[in-house]
């Protein structure tokens, strides 16, 4: 075994990936959610493993399963995440944050279930911290940090505002207005945006592919 991982270029490197959606409760029977399968995520998390790294996941609530050994956390809600990551992130050499975490979450949780009533209903909310943007502001010179942007429209404008914003080594502009993209599919049409604002673009693949892109840009930038 010590022989054939030899050859892996992320051999003795952590890393850290966040996947999944996030889950912002409202009361004991309901929750603010949305539609990320958590797929991205995980074959990252593959990924980043098979090339020898030691990956702590921290994942939503997700039916998605890792294939190869790794630390696996799993949270429900954006606060719950933030925790995971702060726990975690000073000993990454790595973070990859593909979670979709919700941007807001209800100020008060009632601790009964909610009645209807024949008025109409509304539910106050809160933003909730941005965990990559956090990150950024604690990241080191030797820690590569990696985000993701999902847009469906402006969408390379909005991918650079974050780049910078958030202070990325480089983002993955996840396309929605490609066909074969988005959350349920099993394909993903990616373009990466690097801290230099250089540009690469690849066709539309499998999520493992694509993971495998991906990858490749991390071990460019740890040489
Ligand atoms: N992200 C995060 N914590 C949040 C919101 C987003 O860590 N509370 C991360 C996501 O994991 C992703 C990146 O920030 O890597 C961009 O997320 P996205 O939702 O595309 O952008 P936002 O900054 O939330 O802006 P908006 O939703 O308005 O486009
Ligand atoms: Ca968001």
């Amino acid at each position: 075994e010590a022989e054939i991982r030899k050859g892996l270029p992320l051999l003795g490197k952590k890393a850290m990936v966040t996947a999944g959606p996030t889950y912002e409760a409202i009361d004991p029977v309901r929750f603010i959610g949305n539609h990320s399968s958590g797929k991205m995520g995980f074959a990252l998390a593959n990924e980043l493993a098979n090339l020898g790294a030691s990956v702590t996941l921290i994942a939503g609530p997700t039916a998605e399963k890792a294939t190869t050994p790794m630390q696996r956390i799993d949270v429900v809600s954006a606060a719950d995440m933030l925790e995971a990551c702060l726990a975690h992130f000073a000993e990454s050499d790595i973070t990859v944050m593909s979670a979709a975490v919700a941007d807001y979450t209800p100020i008060d949780v009632a601790t009964q279930k909610i009645k209807k009533k024949d008025e109409g209903f509304s539910i106050a909310l809160k933003k909730t911290t941005d965990i990559l943007a956090q990150l950024g502001k604690l990241k080191q010179k030797d820690q590569v940090l990696v985000g993701f942007a999902l847009e469906t429209n402006q969408e390379e404008a909005y991918a650079k505002e974050k780049l910078e914003k958030k202070n990325l080594d480089f983002i993955v502009l996840n396309s929605l207005n490609d066909k074969g993209a988005g959350f349920k599919t099993a394909t993903n049409k990616i373009t990466i945006f690097h801290k230099n604002l250089e540009k690469t673009s690849f066709e539309t693949k499998s999520k493992t592919e694509v993971a495998k892109d991906i990858c490749a840009q991390i071990i460019k930038l740890l040489k």
